[in-house]
């Protein structure tokens, strides 16, 4: 039940980033648009949310794979030990992608 909310709360949430992408690609054929777009896109709180979209395409993706194989037929009853490594699959995606982004603005700074 948890799961099949959260595959489709993500999946809604991808909907709703892909109406804001495809906006964001229209502000490229206006220069004082694409401006505003390009600051908001360097901004602190733009690179949290990044990360969470990370998070939420890596789960999405990997749970859908998930759900695509066993609706192939490759039926198995250890879906909570899949689960698990679905969410482990996520974190990694997400260590690997997603601290790069908020490295430079959330970390750096605090090295000595
Ligand atoms: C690797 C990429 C993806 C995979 C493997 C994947 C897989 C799936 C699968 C298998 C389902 C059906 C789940 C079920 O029947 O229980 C699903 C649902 C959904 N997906 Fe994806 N998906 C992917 C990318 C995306 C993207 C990019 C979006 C949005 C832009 C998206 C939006 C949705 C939505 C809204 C649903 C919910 C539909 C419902 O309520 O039944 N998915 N996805």
């Amino acid at each position: 039940m948890g799961a099949w909310l959260l595959h489709r709360l993500s999946g809604l949430f991808l909907v709703l980033y892909l109406v804001f992408h495809i906006n964001g690609l229209r502000a490229l054929s206006d220069p004082s648009e694409f401006e505003v777009y390009i600051t908001v896109f360097r901004s602190p709180l733009f690179k949290i949310a990044e990360f969470m979209l990370l998070i939420v395409a890596a789960f999405h993706a990997f749970n859908g794979m998930r759900i695509l194989i066993q609706d192939m037929g490759f039926r198995s009853d250890r879906q909570r030990v899949l689960f698990y490594g679905v969410l482990a699959l996520t974190i990694i995606v997400v260590l690997a992608g997603g601290v790069p982004i908020i490295f430079p603005y959330f970390i750096a700074p605090l090295l000595p």
